[in-house]
């Protein structure tokens, strides 16, 4: 096997559903103890009732992000079950707003306080336990909209593109610890936070016609790319924000490419 878990103990924000709950379990298969958490409990005891009937090592914790005090609880118990924290994936996100003339201060502050404080402060939360093994990493959930952002979407994207430049500032920050910050950038993969597969078919037209493959996303990829940055295989890699998003726009009319074929 080249992508090596056996015995990592992972963290993941946002693990009761969607691409969360899929790196959850795709790190569990890959042989890592997980530590899933998550805002909604009854999601939570979906997920363990997952991982005692494959049985997974691992528990399923409530936290808010949001909550300094309850990052801290979620590395504490990690630490005081299993020892030690080797991946973070800072998955946990909200979407939602809309143009910048009418937007909530909620929604401004709903976007930030998850999507970038929460990042943070469960960064803060298991740097001093990295710092001491001298090994980790840590994964953030970005986004495309922090590449370039739709109309509409300024709290998000700004949150997304704040997450982008935390992960290369405490990349420089932790390189001297042997820990490595990345995020990734994913594009369009239909869940619950979107429903993109539940749009009336001429816009799912027109939202495929931005990507080079012209297919939605599947959670499985970014888990995927989530397993090879926690493993060995990407000791080199720091700092970066991997575009997932199946080529969006790669070239300027990627769509062109299609309309010859036919
Ligand atoms: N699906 C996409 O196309 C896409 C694209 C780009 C980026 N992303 C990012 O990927 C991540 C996962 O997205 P998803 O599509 O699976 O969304 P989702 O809504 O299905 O899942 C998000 C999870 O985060 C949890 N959560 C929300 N607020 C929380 C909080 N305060 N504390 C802890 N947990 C909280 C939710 O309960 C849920 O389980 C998000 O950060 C999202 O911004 C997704």
């Amino acid at each position: 096997m080249l992508i090596d878990l056996k015995g990592k103990v992972a963290i993941v924000t946002g693990a009761g559903r969607g691409v969360g709950r899929t790196i959850a379990r795709t790190l569990a298969d890959e042989g890592a103890i997980v530590v899933g958490t998550d805002i909604r409990d009854d999601l939570l005891e979906d997920a363990g009732a997952e991982w005692e009937q494959n049985g997974w090592p691992g528990a399923h914790l409530l936290c808010d992000v949001r909550d300094k005090t309850q990052c801290q609880a979620v590395a504490d118990a990690a630490v005081e079950r299993f020892d030690r924290i080797d991946i973070l994936v800072n998955n946990a996100g909200v979407a939602g707003g809309g143009p910048v003339e009418a937007l909530a201060e909620d929604d401004w502050d709903r976007n930030l306080d998850v999507n970038l404080k929460g990042t943070f402060l469960m960064c803060q939360a298991v740097t001093p336990v990295m710092k001491r093994q001298r090994w980790g990493r840590i994964i953030n959930a970005a986004s495309f909209a922090a590449i370039i952002p739709s109309l509409g979407a300024a709290a998000y994207a700004s949150s997304k593109a704040g997450v982008a430049s935390l992960t290369r500032v405490l990349a420089g920050e932790l390189g001297p610890s042997n820990i490595t910050v990345n995020c990734f950038a994913p594009g369009m993969i239909p869940t619950d936070m979107n429903r993109f597969a539940d749009a009336d078919p001429a816009r799912q037209e027109a939202l495929l016609d931005t990507l080079s493959l012209r297919q939605w996303g599947d959670p499985v990829d970014i888990a995927n790319l989530v397993c090879f940055l926690a493993s060995d295989l990407a000791s080199y890699i720091t700092g970066a924000m991997i575009d997932i998003s199946g080529g969006k726009f790669a070239t300027q009319m990627p769509w062109a490419a299609y309309r010859k074929e036919r």
